[in-house]
Parts: C-alpha cells; sequence; structure tokens
C-alpha cells in the first residue's frame, strides 16, 4: 500500500505532514511518487489567505473524475481549512467524495479509520484547540539534513488579520525536558540542522510557569556535544528581546538568521492589526541585532493592502524596508479571512494593493541584490543540505546567514559542511566553489 501527501503552508504543516508519513509507514505503507500509485492521497491544507485555500481547492475537485474511476483510493484532507469554523463541513459538501477530513489535533486516527476500512465520509475535527494528540505521533522526517522540532503549538496573539489563532486554539508549550530529548535524538541520528517550530517562539515556556523561557531553552541546546546548525521560527518583535539577542550572539551553534515579522511600517496600520509594537521598538531590536552581530541576516514579511491603508501608510512601509535593509523577505497582499476583525472593516480596491505589492517587491529585490553582491569574493562555511534541481552537477546549501549557495558537486556531499567561495551572486542566491581559503 502506498501513500501521496501534498502538502501547502508553513513549516509547521511541513513537519505534521512528517508525521502523517511517520503513522503510515507504521503500519506498513510506502511512499508514492504520484497520485495515480498511492492508495491514500493526502491534501494537508492551509487558509492564511485565500491564494493557499485556492489552491488546495483546485488540487482536491481534479481527483474527482480519479476517484470516480477507482473508488477504492482513499482522499484524505487534514490541516488548516478543516479547523475553522464549519470548514470540514464546507469541504464535505464541495468534496463529497473525499474519504476522511480530520483537524490538526486529531491526526492521530488517521490509522485506525484506514485500517478498520470504515473510512467513508468520516470526519473528526477536533474543536478543542487545548488537546494536543498529534503532539508524540511517530515521525517520517523527509526535510534530508534538516528536523523540525516542534517547543510550542497555537498563538495568542490575535492579529486582526490572522486565522492562525482560530485554527489553531491557544499557546501551548512543550515541556523543555521533551524538547531537548528530541534534539538529542535526531542529533544521535546525524541530523546536522535543528529548527525549532513555533507561530510565536518567544513566548515559549509562558505557560508553563516553571521559569522556562526562549532564551533558555536556545542556550541549553546550544551548548549539546557536536557540530550542528540551530534555527528557529518564528518570532514575534513583541517578545523577541535582548537577552534571546545575547544567546544568539554568544553561540556558534545558533545561525546568525532571524526572520522577524514587521508586517508594516505604519504605527497607525500596526496598531489596528494588533501587532503590540511600534516601528520604533521594532529598530531599536534591530539595531541592537546589528550591533551584535554584524553578519547576521535579517528576513520579514511585509503586508500590504491591509484595511484603511493609506499611500503614506505604505510609503512608511517602503521607507522601513529601507532602513533596515532586510536580506530577503516575504512580502503579502493583504486577504480578508472571515471570522477575524478586519475582514469587516473597509477593504482597499484591488487595483491600489496590485500598486503597493509591485513596488514593494520590486524595492526589497534591488535590497536583496546589493546585499547578495556583499558576499562576492568571500569564503562562508556552507551545510550542503541538497542537489539543486535547476543546475545538474550542482548541490546546494545555506550560509549561517541563510543565504542559498550553490555549488558543483555530487550527492555525497549532502550533510556536510564545506567552506564556499563566493563567485556569484544572482538575486537571492549565490553560487561558489569549494575553497582551502579561511572562511568569513
Ligand atoms: N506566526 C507567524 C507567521 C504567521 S503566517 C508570525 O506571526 O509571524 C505568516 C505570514 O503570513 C504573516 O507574517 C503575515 O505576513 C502573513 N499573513 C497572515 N495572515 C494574512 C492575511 N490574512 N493576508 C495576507 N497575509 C497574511
Ligand atoms: Fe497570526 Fe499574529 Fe499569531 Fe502570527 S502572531 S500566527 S500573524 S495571530
Ligand atoms: Fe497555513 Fe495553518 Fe500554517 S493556516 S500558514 S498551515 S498554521
Amino acid at each position: 500500500m502506498k501513500y501521496f501527501i501534498v502538502t501547502y503552508g508553513c513549516q509547521m504543516n511541513v513537519h505534521e505532514s512528517e508525521k502523517i508519513a511517520g503513522m503510515l509507514v507504521d503500519i506498513g505503507y510506502d511512499a508514492a511518487s504520484s497520485y495515480e500509485e498511492a492508495d491514500v492521497i493526502v491534501f494537508n491544507t492551509c487558509c492564511i489567505r485565500d491564494t493557499a485555500e485556492k489552491r488546495a481547492y483546485g488540487n482536491i475537485g481534479a481527483l474527482k473524475s480519479m476517484k470516480k474511476a477507482d473508488p477504492d483510493k482513499t482522499i484524505v484532507v487534514v490541516g488548516c481549512m478543516t479547523q475553522q469554523k464549519g470548514g470540514a463541513e464546507a469541504l464535505k459538501k464541495k468534496f463529497p467524495f473525499v474519504d476522511i477530513i480530520l483537524g490538526t489535533n486529531s491526526l492521530d486516527k488517521l490509522p485506525v479509520l484506514l485500517q478498520e476500512k470504515r473510512a467513508k465520509s468520516r470526519i473528526a475535527v477536533n474543536e478543542d484547540p487545548t488537546v494536543d494528540l498529534s503532539t508524540e505521533l511517530p515521525i517520517y522526517r523527509t526535510s534530508g539534513t534538516n528536523a523540525w522540532i516542534n517547543i510550542m503549538y497555537g498563538c495568542n496573539n490575535f492579529c486582526t488579520y490572522c486565522i492562525v489563532p482560530y485554527v489553531r486554539g491557544r499557546e501551548r508549550s512543550r515541556a523543555i525536558a521533551d524538547v531537548i530529548a528530541d534534539v538529542k535524538q535526531v542529533l544521535s541520528e546525524g541530523y546536522k540542522e535543528i529548527t525549532l517550530l513555533g507561530q510565536n517562539v518567544d513566548s515559549y515556556g509562558n505557560d508553563l510557569k516553571d521559569g522556562t523561557n526562549f532564551a533558555g531553552l536556545l542556550k541549553e541546546i546550544a551548548a549539546l556535544d557536536g557540530k550542528f546548525r540551530l534555527r528557529f521560527m518564528t518570532s514575534h518583535p513583541k517578545d523577541f528581546n535582548k537577552e534571546v539577542v545575547d544567546v544568539i550572539a554568544a553561540s556558534s551553534n545558533i545561525c546568525h538568521n532571524i526572520h522577524l515579522p514587521i508586517q508594516s511600517g505604519s504605527n497607525e496600520i500596526l496598531r489596528r492589526m494588533n501587532r503590540k509594537y511600534t516601528v520604533e521598538q521594532y529598530l531599536e531590536i534591530i539595531d541592537y541585532i546589528k550591533a551584535k552581530m554584524p553578519d547576521v541576516g535579517i528576513t520579514s514579511d511585509i503586508m500590504i493592502g491591509f484595511p484603511g491603508e493609506t499611500e503614506e501608510d505604505f510609503l512608511l512601509t517602503c521607507d522601513l524596508v529601507k532602513k533596515v535593509r532586510f536580506s530577503n523577505a516575504f512580502t503579502f497582499v493583504y486577504s480578508p479571512r472571515k471570522g477575524t476583525p478586519a475582514a469587516t472593516m473597509e477593504q482597499i480596491p484591488a487595483d491600489v494593493k496590485k500598486s503597493r505589492i509591485t513596488r514593494l517587491v520590486k524595492l526589497q529585490n534591488d535590497i536583496t541584490k546589493e546585499l547578495s553582491d556583499l558576499y562576492l569574493g568571500n569564503v562562508y562555511e556552507i551545510l550542503i543540505e541538497d542537489v539543486n534541481p535547476k543546475y545538474p552537477g550542482t548541490v546546494c546549501g545555506r550560509t549561517d546567514s541563510g543565504r542559498l549557495v550553490t555549488i558543483d558537486g555530487d550527492p555525497s556531499l549532502i550533510g556536510s559542511f564545506v567552506n564556499v567561495k563566493i563567485t556569484k551572486s544572482r538575486s537571492a542566491s549565490l553560487f561558489g566553489e569549494i575553497s582551502q581559503g579561511e572562511k568569513k
């Protein structure tokens, strides 16, 4: 029996797909390489923006005829779309041929439903977001040299545009001993990079009420034996603090690569987004990071078109982008999410949004390219993570600061640290050759 998993959305979902695969491998399934080959097809969905939902809808809908021709194929839909209010029922109505719908807290039910073969039209969405049945599932890791490790689930922040707190529930931190045990386990398995996952990692431990905090967790992991890279995401500027920066700066294992979503450069928009920080506070922490780690790569999420965003607000966002000079940024057009406060506010016309996103993308691309050029001629340590399928005969990995670097080489290099001299830059990616020279 074979399975095929299609994953949308963030790293949380990527990792949850590894847990789904883990459960399926446990009961004797193998990975398939196409829909056709698979006995079970799982869609792990995302609802952060309308485009994410549309993509999932399109791809699930496209399986209708395949399911008709081969009714024994089991089609499963899981993930954040199923956790929206009425989401599971809406999916069932739109796609009656789907066999199983599971919420993010009910993934553990999948093997039973499959094995009992009473899977027809099952919906098991656990509306109670405080139960983490999925926490201790087997994991079939598919991400090469990197191991994802959840440190917490959910989000308490209720940014007014965001659906995540509604579909993922409140913040729950995993016990520090469990996290450390996972880290030791993956290091003993040979993983060279660990990425700690949470919607807001900086508030890790707040709910444990035992004095545990994110800085303490980082310090404890960084002190473990062996050469490895530690990354984490995502940080929230209201909680990211100097103590965490100091821990990162003092450790050779924690990457100097910080993702700190700003969203907007206008204090008025930030206030209405309920982000709980000002541009000035954001810049203060950025200055501190840069002073402590001049080689840092800072990335961000930036959104345009939030309800009420004026041209002036937008230009303030552009000013901030110029000031910080992000090494790279994810840029988004605001997408109204049903049930969130911002969805009921007066919306910005589509043509205005289009003009703003075009200008923002151009501005950031220019900065990204300028910052890439600064790497030219220097030597950096790269962890080779994979082949680069775009260029046959090459492999790629990242600098400590997060820049993607491609070099000539064969897959035997995957998992090793090599020093690379940068010879060419192209927007956000770099090219180079293995070097014996001193690294920067
Ligand atoms: N917890 C993380 C990531 C949340 S989702 C954080 O707070 O940073 C990732 C990004 O998607 C957000 O940072 C935001 O920029 C974007 N996003 C969230 N909701 C959105 C919406 N309704 N429309 C457009 N972009 C959105
Ligand atoms: Fe969404 Fe805000 Fe929570 Fe991030 S911090 S997941 S943007 S509500
Ligand atoms: Fe999407 Fe859910 Fe992640 S909505 S961004 S998959 S937490």
